[in-house]
């Protein structure tokens, strides 16, 4: 083995808040459940299927944004920070259904968007007015360049120049979004407290924190200077990625607005924030700050997502993963997003059920994304059904966001039960027979993997907040220990389609108390498991794992 950590132990220091035990459940709420027939998802339908989160057994709900708004990225680009959009309900609606929520003994985070509002905010109207306008210095206005093109080099995120030329005051204005989703300007103090109101307001209502989007984009170098070329840019890669967002991101300034953010939940007590920040490993470790001037509680953690999947791969992220991390800082692990292409489309269906298993149980918080627990794969999404901003301006490079995107199917009537009419996105082909009533009552299905796997996760402090350590393995195995109290968890999980041994290394029993040791099958992906007894000997080792399958194991002295 090349990796070099594999002994090192992770141990948890905290493990009380209920974000460090909980699980996070992403709701991306247009394709939720539709209560109006209109299509499109709303808060009453969410309020309508609480019972099917609580009892699934997640924690925390995290809601993508159900402002005001013009719909251009779906949501993220806010024309009002303070309200609900119609086609969502109402604020009380909202009260509503964060009172049901609560009622429930489950958290409600709301999604924040600071780097950008609609082109639709009255404060960007206002702004574009005049030069002169008292929140012109709210956005980012720039002359153009002595040839008469853009201010810098920048590129947006959605493809094309960052920089929209405006007619009405002769100035360009930044966004890194869509020219509809201008920047805010973080370096103004009255844009700033603006958006700390913002904050208290939701604070205030009651909601248990946020998921900030796009965290690391908020504020830009001091003058705006050219990014560098990205020398190993192939076309069959986004335009953005053409340059290194050296100056338009992750800048030192942003992590005071993030320490800013912090003290101010902390003043309201148990909240909690999640950063959404793509970065490697030591910048992405930053993001916590200090023990003295926190940052984020959580920066999002999106190496599951990137990382190919394949045992060895896997080894090495997680190792340098946690190896990142400061002492006090909690890890947390992502398979799936509006954003991200469906972990069973690509995995396959049989390692989804892996990924369900390696997500809930590593050390950390998970957070899953709605339609991941159906196993919902690939679908394809006809091109005259695309809605995806980013997809439509750079077609063709499957980057597409919608096939994440597609309403939940709940059951085999029509419309699978999301809506009485068709859904703003089509269903997953397969929606007939891969939907939540389906799944619920059969014991083999992922949905009751996924349940099962939480439910282990609930029971067990060991998975909850217990250390953390890799074990050398077989070829194709990933193999950790989680230990807490006295009780020792083994998870081995098989990422390839053979059978493999479960030889375990030394290592593990230099931590065990005692050579002898039996295991108890705590949970498979494979039913039954392909260790047929309910305990077997882990000493000699002749125990082997099925194809794809992954196990926890219960390990228990003999006395
Ligand atoms: C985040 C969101 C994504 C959105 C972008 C711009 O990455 O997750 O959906 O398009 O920010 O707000
Ligand atoms: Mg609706």
């Amino acid at each position: 083995m090349e990796y070099k950590s594999t002994n090192m132990l992770h141990e948890s220091q905290s493990g009380a808040c209920w974000w460090e035990r909980g699980v996070i459940y992403q709701v991306y709420p247009r394709s939720f459940q539709d209560s109006d027939a209109d299509g499109v998802g709303d808060l009453a339908g969410i309020e309508s299927r609480l019972d099917y989160l609580a009892e699934l057994g997640i924690d925390a709900i995290w809601l993508s944004p159900i402002y005001p708004s013009p719909m251009a990225d779906f949501g993220y680009d806010v024309a009002d920070y303070c309200d609900i959009d119609p086609m969502f309900g109402d604020l009380t609606r909202f009260n509503r259904l964060l009172a049901a929520v609560h009622a429930r003994g489950l958290k409600l985070l709301l999604d924040f968007v600071p780097n950008h509002s609609s082109d639709q905010h009255p404060w960007f109207v206002e702004s574009r007015v005049s030069r002169d306008s008292p929140k012109r210095d709210w956005y980012i206005w720039r002359d153009s360049a002595p040839d008469g093109g853009p201010p810098n080099n920048w590129i947006s995120d959605f493809g094309g120049s960052s920089w929209e030329w405006d007619d009405t005051t002769g100035q360009y204005y930044l966004h890194a979004f869509l020219k509809s989703q201008p920047d805010l300007n973080w370096r103004n103090p009255d844009l700033r407290d603006a958006m700390m109101a913002v904050l208290r307001l939701w604070l205030d209502r009651g909601v248990d924190g946020f998921r900030i989007d796009v965290l690391w984009h908020i504020i830009k170098a001091e003058g705006l200077p050219d990014n560098p070329i990205n020398m190993d840019w192939t076309s069959d890669r986004t335009q953005r990625d053409r340059l290194i967002q050296l100056y338009s991101t992750d800048q030192p300034e942003a992590h005071a607005i993030a320490a800013e953010f912090r003290k101010l939940a902390d003043s309201y007590g148990d909240r909690v924030l999640i950063g959404e920040i793509c970065l490697p490993d030591d910048r992405l470790a930053r993001w916590y700050g200090s023990v003295d001037c926190p940052q984020v509680h959580l920066p999002v953690n999106f190496h599951l997502v990137e990382t190919p999947w394949n045992a060895a791969s896997l080894k090495r992220m997680i190792s340098d993963y946690e190896a990142s991390l400061p002492t006090f800082g909690w890890p947390n692990w992502v398979i799936g997003s509006h954003d991200a292409r469906r972990i069973a489309a690509r995995v396959g269906e049989a390692q989804a059920r892996v990924a369900a298993m390696l997500l809930l149980t590593l050390r950390g918080t998970p957070t899953l994304y709605q339609g991941d627990e159906i196993g919902i794969g690939e679908v394809v999404i006809p091109p005259d059904r695309v809605r995806d901003p980013q997809d439509l301006r750079q077609p063709g490079l499957g980057i597409g966001r919608d096939r994440s995107r597609t309403p939940i199917p709940w059951d085999a009537s029509a419309y699978a039960g999301f809506s009485t009419v068709d859904p703003w996105l089509p269903l997953n082909d397969d929606w007939r027979v891969r939907n939540v009533a389906a799944q619920l009552p059969d014991s083999n299905s992922l949905l009751s993997l996924y349940r099962s796997l939480l439910a282990l996760r609930r029971s067990h402090d060991a998975l909850a907040i217990g250390d953390f350590m890799l074990i050398d393995s077989a070829d194709d195995v990933l193999a950790y220990m989680r230990r807490y109290a006295g009780e020792c968890l083994l998870i081995a999980m098989n990422l390839s389609d053979k059978t493999r041994p479960l030889s375990i290394s030394q290592s593990l029993f230099q931590l065990l108390p005692t050579d002898a040791c039996v295991a108890e099958v705590l949970a498979s992906t494979l039913i039954p498991p392909t260790i047929s007894s309910s305990k077997l000997a882990l000493r000699p080792l002749d125990a082997a794992l099925g194809p794809n399958e992954g196990l926890v194991l219960r390990l228990k002295e003999i006395r």
